[in-house]
């Protein structure tokens, strides 16, 4: 296997939204980068996303004219997999969060990859464990989780499956750090990781609150920016793809607890074909930019301290169960969603019994056991 310092030639799986961000970092990195999809469209549109994101650092003077020019001619795009990754040493794979097809592709690659070279998944949800087992190189695969927009956010999540070995961890952290990420290692496979995982819940309560009737996304919105976070819970759906919302909350729900399924004004707009962002219109109008939110609005049906309870809680199911600490856990949210404090740091001068009352609450109010308080948060260990 390869050790990090070996590393030069990397190849990205899929050209959408989080490859094109992938291999962009890779280029500026000094990779030579084989971006691949599987038709020329896609990849046009990818590689018109990393042109223009380029040209935007260069006109901002965050990258020289020297380093603009060098990631546009490292950037090899093709729609032949076996062109893209017959020589790559670290291949990440970003096509549609599928496992059929996410294995699909993973047999192809440990075909067509070298033997030695580390095959990468940036799933946001699934079994790094699930994924790997199509291969024959399971101690080769891992988990590389980065987070939208990928220049600008980070994080990146690095998980180990089953069979992932230690020095693949080490090398997978190590290129991340390259790619001028941190790396945040999740030693168990769960479902989401760390960051989806502990706003998966999030979603659960807000939808319904919204579902309710209680307050519009834009209400809660409001209140979440107004206490000082970048953007509001619902605003960042849209920013994401309510597709992926969707289909990310439909896996929780059959791997986990079908208390974590989408909500019904999220299976609405997606059945619509309103998918935020990317078609002009989600739980927000994005046809002239992004949606100005009118803090004013904010709701008092719930409050930031809930959202903060809310994320501890799910932060508590980790710890309790050895995939994260509270440090790692901490960090990982601050990166990796722009919030200013992690909900451990935020709650730390808040009496568990008060959080564990109020989360008792919510709980019965929504009917949603997966809001109640666990042991953990009880008696306060997590501080
Ligand atoms: N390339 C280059 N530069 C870019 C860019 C891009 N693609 N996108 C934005 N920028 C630049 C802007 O030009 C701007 O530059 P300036 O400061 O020099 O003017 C700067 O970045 C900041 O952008 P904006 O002014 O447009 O907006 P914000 O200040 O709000 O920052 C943000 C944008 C960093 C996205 C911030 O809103 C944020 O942190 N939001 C939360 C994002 C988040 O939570 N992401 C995680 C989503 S979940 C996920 O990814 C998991 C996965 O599994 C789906």
């Amino acid at each position: 296997m390869y050790n990090a310092a070996e590393i030069q030639q990397v190849a990205v799986i899929g050209a959408g939204d989080m490859g094109h961000g992938i291999a962009e970092v890779a280029l500026l990195a000094g990779y030579r980068v084989h971006l691949y999809d599987i038709k020329q469209e896609y990849l046009d549109r990818g590689v018109k996303r990393i042109h223009d994101s380029l040209a935007k650092l260069a006109e901002k003077g965050k990258i020289d004219a020297d380093t603009h020019e060098r990631s546009r001619q490292l950037l090899h795009p093709t729609t032949d997999l076996s062109e893209a990754v017959s020589a790559a040493q670290f291949v990440i794979e970003a096509v549609p969060e599928v496992l059929k097809i996410k294995q699909e592709v993973f047999q192809k690659l440990d075909q067509l990859a070298p033997e030695t070279a580390i095959l990468g998944t940036n799933t946001s949800n699934m079994s790094i464990s699930d994924i790997a087992s199509v291969t024959r190189r399971p101690e080769r695969v891992v988990g590389v989780h980065f987070f939208n927009p990928v220049v600008l956010m980070k994080l990146v999540e690095v998980i180990r499956g089953e069979k992932t070995t230690e020095e693949t961890m080490q090398t997978a952290c190590e290129v991340c750090r390259k790619l001028g990420k941190e790396p945040i290692r999740v030693e168990k496979d769960v479902p989401s990781f760390i960051v989806n995982r502990i706003n998966a819940p999030i979603r659960v309560f807000l939808g319904a609150v919204v579902d309710a009737g209680e307050a519009t996304p834009e209400e809660i919105d409001a209140m979440v920016r107004d206490a000082g976070e970048p953007m509001g819970p619902f605003e960042l759906l849209d920013y994401v793809g309510l597709d992926i919302t969707y289909d990310s909350m439909d896996y929780r729900r059959q791997v986990l607890d079908p208390e974590y399924g989408p909500f019904e004004a999220l299976e609405k707009l997606v059945k619509a074909g309103h998918l935020g962002k990317k078609t002009g219109q989600g739980f927000y109008d994005w046809s002239n930019g992004r949606p100005a939110i009118d803090l004013s609005k904010k709701t008092d049906v719930i409050s930031f301290r809930d959202i903060q309870f809310v994320k501890l809680n799910e932060a508590t199911k980790l710890i309790e169960q050895g995939v994260s600490n509270a440090k790692d856990i901490d960090r990982a949210m601050v990166l990796g969603t722009g919030d200013r404090v992690g909900p451990i740091e935020a709650c730390k001068d808040v009496p568990p019994e008060e959080i564990a009352e109020r989360l008792d609450e919510l709980a019965s109010r929504y009917r949603k056991a997966i809001l109640q308080p666990t042991a953990l948060l009880r008696t306060g260990g997590y501080r």
